[in-house]
């Protein structure tokens, strides 16, 4: 049997570097369970340094990984006040103290994650597409490339040119009238990066506190493929308004992305809809459509979901060749039928945010 005592014994072993105490008298240590031997809690940090708060992470859940009869940790990172005695539940809290949005990214209206359980399925070219597209219909937006371990958003917009700084504030990018961050911008393309869960979260974290966005009217992140810690600590990080979940229509795309939908609702973030992507082929030279992918998949995910189908967006070589010449193709050729379909994403996008209700309501007028 672990005990609760057992658990706080061994984490009264890890300091705070900065502080110099103990984490368990620093009261960071929040929402403890232990459900036969799996240990679970969460590490309300507040002013440390993203080096500070990753070393404390890991050494709590080696600490407690140790004691004997756990045979599971899992350390959530979160934020909050020290010693604050209860917390008040919060909407997409999962009981941790979280911090608001207004506190990092006050002047961001709606932030949008792209996703999908699934590789290679046309994420970072959703991305780029529905950020222009939302750009056009006239909409202030920002785009963070949270995929660390493939950041190909620098490449689909065309920038090459590395952040500046102000006020110790990073300037992010600007391509095609919106504004960029990326790791890819602040790496050698050639050199490997190990990324582990902790570094992750100070990452997303930096992003959206560290760099000045300004006001923005939409901010819309690149997911990695899978479900891992960068979606994890997304959406602990800031309430998402919402994710955009990315398929392709063939049956074994559908079980990925499956995957991905409930790992986004048990995070409590609002599923935007279904976006069929490489959706069916027109043969320029005959005009005739071929299903390469089957059919339907998109349309049967959103009905056993009961959320809509945003687009479909057709394969198409040029939609290709633009993200890799850095023009996505909504911007390259706005009469194509991609173009049209990202424009209709975009469009149900903002209908469905309006819906749901916005992250934080403006003022009325009139
Ligand atoms: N509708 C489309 N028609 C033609 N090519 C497409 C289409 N959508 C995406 N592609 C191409 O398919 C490849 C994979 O797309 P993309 O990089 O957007 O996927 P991803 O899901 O972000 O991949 P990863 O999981 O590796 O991040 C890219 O070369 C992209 O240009
Ligand atoms: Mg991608």
């Amino acid at each position: 049997m672990v005990t609760q005592d057992a658990v706080l014994d061994a984490l009264r072993a890890v300091k705070d570097p900065d502080a110099q105490q103990d984490i368990v008298s620093l009261g960071l240590i929040r929402d403890l369970t232990i459900a036969d031997s799996q240990v679970t809690f969460t590490l309300a940090f507040t002013t440390q340094s993203p080096a500070s708060k990753a070393t404390m992470h890991s050494m709590a859940s080696r600490a407690v990984g140790r004691v004997p009869g756990v045979s599971k940790v899992q350390v959530k990172m979160g934020s909050g006040q020290p010693a604050r005695p209860a917390q008040a539940p919060h909407a997409h809290g999962h009981g941790q103290a979280q911090p608001r949005p207004e506190d990092f990214i006050p002047e961001v209206k709606q932030t949008i994650a792209v996703s999908s359980g699934k590789g290679g399925v046309g994420k970072s070219t959703v991305t780029v597409n529905l950020a222009v597209a939302l750009r056009l219909a006239g909409g202030a937006v920002g785009i963070i490339d949270s995929d660390v371990y493939g950041p190909d958003i620098p490449l689909m917009l065309g920038t090459r040119g590395r952040p500046g700084m102000f006020d110790n504030r990073i300037i992010p990018v600007e391509a095609h009238g919106m504004k960029m961050m990326s790791i890819g911008l602040l790496v050698n393309d050639k050199e490997p990066l190990v990324w582990r869960g902790p570094m992750i979260h100070s990452f997303i974290q930096q992003m959206l506190k560290d760099v000045n966005w300004g006001a923005l009217d939409y901010l819309v992140f690149d997911m990695p493929p899978g479900t891992g810690d960068a979606q994890l600590s997304l959406s602990q990080v800031i309430p998402l308004s919402g994710v955009v979940m990315v398929t392709t229509p063939q049956e074994v795309a559908l079980l990925d992305v499956r995957k991905a939908i409930a790992m986004f609702q048990k995070l409590n973030v609002p599923i935007l809809g279904i976006v069929e992507n490489m959706s069916y082929f027109v043969a320029p030279d005959t005009g005739k459509r071929y299903s390469i992918f089957g059919e339907g998949g998109g349309k049967k995910l959103a009905d056993e979901y009961g959320v809509p189908l945003l687009a479909q967006v057709p394969l198409d070589p040029a939609t290709r060749q633009a993200g890799d010449e850095g023009t996505p193709i909504t911007m390259r050729a706005p009469d194509s039928a991609q173009a049209r379909a990202f424009r209709e994403l975009a469009a149900s996008v903002r209908r469905r945010l309006d819906e749901l209700g916005e992250l934080r309501p403006l003022p009325k007028i009139g």
